[in-house]
């Protein structure tokens, strides 16, 4: 469903619709007292349609607005640029508000039945942040469409919405009560219409329609490093998502916050879109965040490569941050604590655990104290004789809002440390591109955790002779081909309740558990 949304988010073709004519001279002036004048340097040849569409595009942004955002995030990248400073003053997460699913195992019951306690209350929601563009994947679609390649070809946003499914169940199942976790997509408007038409085309995989809630991101211009905006072709600018962390001023503008509270909601797991393994409403992590009375959660990994691409949780001045792994410095990622254990080990893996009056008081009073982050790249575009340019070094900065950015102003922050294998392994890159967090990886990490589930159950594995496969559930390399084994989220949110099914029998892989029943692939001929 969609939610109604405010002025500013007006689609532009309206605007221009109550409008009427265009004003150009008009924008002129705003454009040249903005120092962006540049941006009708082709206007004279465009054709008319063109014009229409620029001049909507144009009349729709705030360059004003635009050019305090440059200043800002330019003055502190400048300053953040001189990495020892915030280096200096990094601290790793302390004990007293870690929470752990491997040391803290005397607890974890007593949490997963708190966040069922809540969820059976209809007080969760979880938010998906589904508006990147994918593009180290390299697919022109929805990254939530994608297809890794498991034995049922379910794609991530299927998972997802079967692992809400199955939660809702059990939750019911262990309070009695029906319930439902509303679930919030951020898309952008790259991805709106793409992921609605997939969400009905597929009936919203088994969900209310109603408690699935679409809004979108909004979207900035690429600048040079002079602060010009940057057209992409002489009737077109350069636009991109404005981070995910464009999350707080999209609440905003489709009075999302407004919608959970009238639901009655009182917490929210927000999550990234790729990751094959991700928990949605983890009712352990919402159970420990209740109990510590947090009003802000971000779950974790051990970080064990200093190079890897997550960010790290951790303390600057005393007050708590994510660290990007594009702003921290190989020197400080390398620092070793007397464990030998990576000392800023925190790995975000992009799990957030929010109250629902904490981001009331984000979207009211702290989202414009929000900095852009400044990511240099590469932005094609036209030269001055209207030739389009594809330049081999960054020429120019987008301009990103990050969604842990609003960690700072938690009352209450709590981490909660789990085993990636359990839980972490994204989708990031192309299976061509490199032999990390690619399609291949994160069919290999759910097959082997489903493997390891079966295992767990008392099921064995046997080869084509009957004899029993060694159980050496997790891989040794990201590249070993696991034995093929998928359970349906609608059978197992976690790896409970496999027992009934699996103990003490022996299974040929390829193994697919589902809501029908156990199938050997094999001996089915599928
Ligand atoms: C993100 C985290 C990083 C973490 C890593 C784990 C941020 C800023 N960084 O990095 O700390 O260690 O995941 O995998 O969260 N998205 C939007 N709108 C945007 C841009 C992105 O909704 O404008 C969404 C994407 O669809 C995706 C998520 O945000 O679901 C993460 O985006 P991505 O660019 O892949 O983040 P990473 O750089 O991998």
């Amino acid at each position: 469903m969609h939610v109604s949304r405010c002025r500013n988010h007006t689609p532009v073709s309206t605007k221009l619709g109550t409008q009427g004519a265009m004003n150009v001279s008009e924008l002129r002036l705003r454009l040249s007292r903005a120092g962006q004048a540049h941006l009708l340097q082709f206007w004279d040849e465009l054709e008319e349609a063109q014009q229409v569409e620029l001049y909507a595009e144009l009349q729709a942004m705030n360059f004003e607005e635009l050019n305090v955002f440059f200043r800002k995030a330019t003055e502190g990248f400048n300053q953040s640029s001189q990495q020892e400073k915030v280096d200096a003053r990094m601290e790793p997460v302390p004990r007293e508000v870690l929470g752990s699913a491997t040391r803290d195992q005397d607890q974890l019951q007593a949490w997963e039945s708190e966040g069922l306690l809540h969820i059976s209350q209809n007080r969760v929601a979880v938010l998906l942040l589904a508006g990147g563009q994918g593009t180290r994947l390299g697919v022109t679609y929805p990254k939530g469409m994608y297809d890794v390649g498991l034995p049922s070809h379910k794609t991530l946003f299927q998972l997802q919405a079967e692992r809400i499914l199955k939660l809702q169940q059990l939750a019911e199942k262990c309070h009695g009560n029906r319930c439902t976790i509303p679930w919030y997509i951020m898309t952008s408007g790259r991805t709106m219409q793409s992921t609605e038409e997939f969400f009905a085309k597929h009936r919203y995989f088994g969900l209310q329609k109603e408690s699935v809630i679409f809004f979108q991101q909004g979207m900035l211009p690429a600048m040079s490093f002079d602060g010009k905006i940057i057209l992409e072709e002489k009737s077109k600018v350069s636009m991109a998502p404005d981070g995910n962390g464009g999350l707080y001023r999209a609440l905003a503008a489709w009075d999302i916050v407004g919608d959970m509270e009238r639901r009655g909601v009182g917490s929210v797991h927000v999550y990234c879109v790729d990751n094959i393994l991700v928990r949605v409403a983890d009712p352990r992590f919402i159970g420990f965040c209740v109990q510590q009375g947090a009003d802000c959660g971000a779950k974790v990994v051990e970080k064990t490569n200093p190079t890897e691409p997550v960010g790290v949780v951790c303390r600057v001045d005393g007050v708590y941050q994510v660290v990007e792994y594009s702003e921290i410095s190989l020197a400080t990622a390398q620092r070793r604590g007397p464990d030998g254990r990576l000392l800023f080990n925190a790995g975000n893996i992009a799990n957030h655990f929010f109250t629902v009056p904490f981001l009331r008081d984000i979207v009211s009073v702290h989202e414009p104290q929000l900095q852009h982050h400044v990511a240099q790249k590469k932005i094609p575009y036209v030269d001055s004789q209207g030739q389009r340019m594809e330049p081999d070094k960054p020429n120019g900065i987008k301009m990103e809002k990050f969604v842990f950015d609003i960690f700072q102003f938690a009352k209450k922050f709590v981490v909660y440390e789990v085993l990636r294998e359990d839980e972490f392994s994204p989708l990031k890159n192309a299976d061509s591109q490199n032999g990390k967090d690619n399609p291949t990886t994160a069919r290999h990490a759910l097959m082997s955790l489903h493997h390891c589930w079966v295992l767990n159950a008392g099921g064995h594995f046997i080869d084509e002779n009957g004899c029993r496969l060694p159980a050496i559930p997790r891989l040794k390399d990201a590249s070993d081909d696991p034995i093929q084994c998928e359970v349906s989220p609608l059978t197992s949110y976690a790896g409970e309740g496999l027992e009934s099914l699996v103990a003490h029998r022996e299974f040929h892989a390829p193994l697919i558990i589902d809501e029908h029943g156990v199938h050997e692939l094999v001996k089915n001929g599928l």
